[in-house]
């Protein structure tokens, strides 16, 4: 079989989806090439101009992309979330003792013989990872991110990195905090090999009610609402919630316009939008997109639109976490205007997002 691969490309996005990690290097200024095989979110992304090796993540090897300095990956997360069924949550203990036996090159298939497919397809960016080490062609930075209940798996994977000379970091980071106009929490690891790996720093306070105030927090900006990420829908509206609160199914929660949304998830086009005027519609897919920080011009294809609008990272996140696994903070003005500038413009050669070295990766140059 021909492969049409790019000339050059410095991160290889292991299930890639319709490309919220991709969106976010090429603002950055980094080629990227994504491992995925959803026709859906392969038309999307080829509508979008992301580079694609279409398949399963499986079936490829990082021997296959050398020259790729950054490894990516957001594995399926259905087994894993609070609305999925929870299948992977109770196999953790034993996908975190596979990990230790890849660790080891000792046998992590009889581990994890009970395991189901999906589930275990956490470990694919470890695999990769290990291979591409022993192979003598470590990768230069990790990123990973999945959700909240994946943070044992990303502890056990930072352990075993640090083995092998990284520098790990992992936590819970909430999208709110770095400007996206959503509540929504991920957990995400950074590695590196040459410096000291670290989280993003917030650059926005969190959207938390009768919670105090951390040091410092008062210091940030405000978290962003719908109404600024959707500033052509008539506002006042409110959200209603197509899922209930406080363990009460009937109780829909709300939130109004100048708010953040929601965590958007596949089925955000079920949630009512509701006008003073006692009119009510839903969420365009565009809308939904822009929640998700995308571009509002991002051309969404294939079917299934809404479950690859909520399966994606934020680019906004995305942004902040692929600048720190290059020891990297983000300039905010420029990623404003990236995310605000058509899509179908972002095709300069030069980043869109401008970037400084962090404090730390200034004075390990200085030394
Ligand atoms: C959580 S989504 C990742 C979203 C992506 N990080 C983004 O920001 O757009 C997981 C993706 O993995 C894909 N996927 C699942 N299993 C796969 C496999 N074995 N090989 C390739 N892709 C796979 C799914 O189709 C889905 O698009």
């Amino acid at each position: 079989m021909t492969r049409d691969l790019p000339a050059k490309f410095e991160m290889v996005d292991l299930f890639a989806g319709p490309g919220g990690l991709d969106v976010a290097a090429r603002w950055l200024g980094v080629p990227a090439l994504g491992v995925e095989w959803d026709q859906n979110a392969c038309e999307t992304r080829d509508e979008a101009g992301l580079a694609t090796e279409r398949g399963d993540v499986r079936d490829h090897a990082p021997k296959e992309y050398s020259g790729a300095k950054i490894l990516a990956g957001g594995p399926p997360c259905q087994t894993y979330t609070v609305a999925g069924n929870g299948d992977g949550r109770r196999a953790l203990n034993l996908v975190v003792k596979a990990a230790h036996n890849m660790a080891l090159d000792e046998d992590a298939e009889g581990v994890l013989m009970t395991v189901d497919d999906r589930t275990r397809l956490v470990l694919e960016p470890l695999r990769w990872a290990l291979e591409a080490y022993r192979s003598g062609e470590p990768y230069e930075a990790i990123v990973l991110e999945q959700v909240p209940a994946v943070l044992p798996v990303w502890q056990t994977v930072s352990q075993v990195l640090r083995d092998i000379d990284y520098s790990c970091e992992c936590g819970i980071l909430r999208t709110e905090q770095f400007g996206v106009p959503q509540t929504r929490r991920r957990a995400i690891l950074i590695a590196r090999r040459n410096g000291n790996a670290s989280l993003p720093r917030p650059t926005h306070r969190p959207f938390r009610r009768d919670v105090p105030r951390e040091n410092g927090e008062a210091a940030l900006k405000r978290w962003r609402t719908m109404h600024e990420a959707l500033p052509d829908r008539p506002e006042p509206f409110t959200v209603v919630s197509n899922y209930g609160t406080g363990g009460d199914p009937k109780k829909r929660g709300r939130r109004t316009s100048d708010q953040p949304a929601f965590t958007v998830t596949g089925k955000v086009t079920r949630n009512r939008v509701k006008t003073t005027d006692g009119g009510a519609d839903r969420f365009s897919f565009p809308e939904a997109g822009a929640l998700q920080t995308f571009p509002s011009d991002y051309p969404w294809s294939g079917r299934d639109i809404a479950q690859q609008i909520g399966n994606a990272i934020p680019p906004r996140l995305a942004v902040h976490v692929l600048a720190s696994a290059l020891g990297r903070t983000v300039d905010e003005d420029s990623l404003d205007a990236a995310i605000t500038r058509p899509w179908s413009d972002a095709e300069a050669e030069s980043p869109l997002v401008h970037t400084t070295p962090t404090e730390q990766d200034q004075e390990q140059a200085a030394s």
